[in-house]
């Protein structure tokens, strides 16, 4: 695997490439890998000749310094995890290469960005937006590929994409679970023995909310008593349980043909998200 820090020699490699061969694909991640991240590289690697994938844990999207400085860093890992799925290019810049100039451009994404994420994290699709953008001028790939773990960020890079006419195209991937059903995140390793019991809690008060919904149960039933389980159970602290249109993430009163559910809330110190695609 070729490894970049700086900006243009990693261009002129993968601009030769790109004469030379296919497509690029890009995987932008923060680090932290985990077999969620390499499904998307190895999605990208079924569909294009070269495939890189980005690790800068980007400060901008950060509304919690707290969070900023915990950030699990696990570079010499992630790069044999990367060897060893064949990943072609990283590129792991530093902020001066990121943010040399400084950086006060803010983005807005209308309701997109004040529900859900946005009204707990304010500013942080702003800064995903601010970092997405400067990788894609940077990598110029074909195909990006992003998690459907992430489904409101994926809805924002949407928006990007299509407003600002960048020439890339997007893929959702599947979210990959651990055998007890949590959703991956470089997150989880954060959580002690007991808190990683609990952290189930998000995936299972899913499952059971869209077993309630085919039983014809109404979504304010399902919501009031999933928030009292969360509220009864000792280090779990719920921020969101909601049923959402998969097209703009606005609330929905029952199951259409394109419905989500979108959790968040805090186990301990750290905050997970998971959701769940439903079926009409
Ligand atoms: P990060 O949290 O490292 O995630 C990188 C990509 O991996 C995202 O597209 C995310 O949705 C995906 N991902 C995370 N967990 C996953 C899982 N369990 N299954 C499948 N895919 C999963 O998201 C970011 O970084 C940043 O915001 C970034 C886009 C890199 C911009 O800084």
């Amino acid at each position: 695997m070729q490894i970049f820090s700086e900006i243009e020699p990693m261009r002129a490699f993968l601009g030769k490439l790109k004469r030379d061969t296919g497509t690029i694909g890009f995987v932008p991640t923060m680090g932290a890998l985990h077999p969620g991240h390499l499904s998307l590289v190895k999605a990208s690697q079924s569909e294009n000749s070269t495939t890189v994938c980005s690790i800068y844990v980007n400060p901008t999207q950060f509304n919690n310094a707290d969070d900023l400085a915990k950030y699990p860093r696990t570079i010499d890992r992630d790069i044999a995890m990367l060897n060893e799925v064949n990943c072609d290019v990283l590129f792991c810049p530093g902020n001066d290469v990121m943010y040399e100039s400084g950086s006060h451009i803010k983005f807005d994404f209308g309701s997109l960005d004040t529900m859900l994420e946005g009204r707990f994290r304010p500013g942080h699709f702003s800064g995903v937006a601010l970092v997405v953008s400067k990788l894609f001028h940077i990598v110029n790939p074909d195909n990006a590929y992003f998690g459907q773990k992430d489904f409101q960020q994926y809805k924002v890079i949407e928006k990007l994409v299509e407003d600002l006419k960048f020439n890339v195209s997007l893929r959702c991937i599947p979210i990959e679970r651990e055998p007890d059903g949590l959703a991956m995140s470089s997150r989880n390793a954060r959580l002690s023995l007991s808190q990683r019991k609990k952290a189930t809690i998000f995936y299972e008060s899913m499952k059971q909310a869209a077993q309630m919904l085919r039983n014809g149960i109404s979504w304010s039933v399902i919501q009031s008593e999933i928030k009292a389980t969360f509220e009864s159970m000792d280090e779990i602290r719920l921020e969101y349980f909601e049923l959402a249109d998969t097209s703009n993430l606005n609330s929905l009163e029952s199951v259409s043909d394109k419905a989500i559910l979108l959790v968040a809330g805090y186990v301990g110190e750290v905050r997970l998200i998971d959701n769940l695609l439903l079926e009409a």
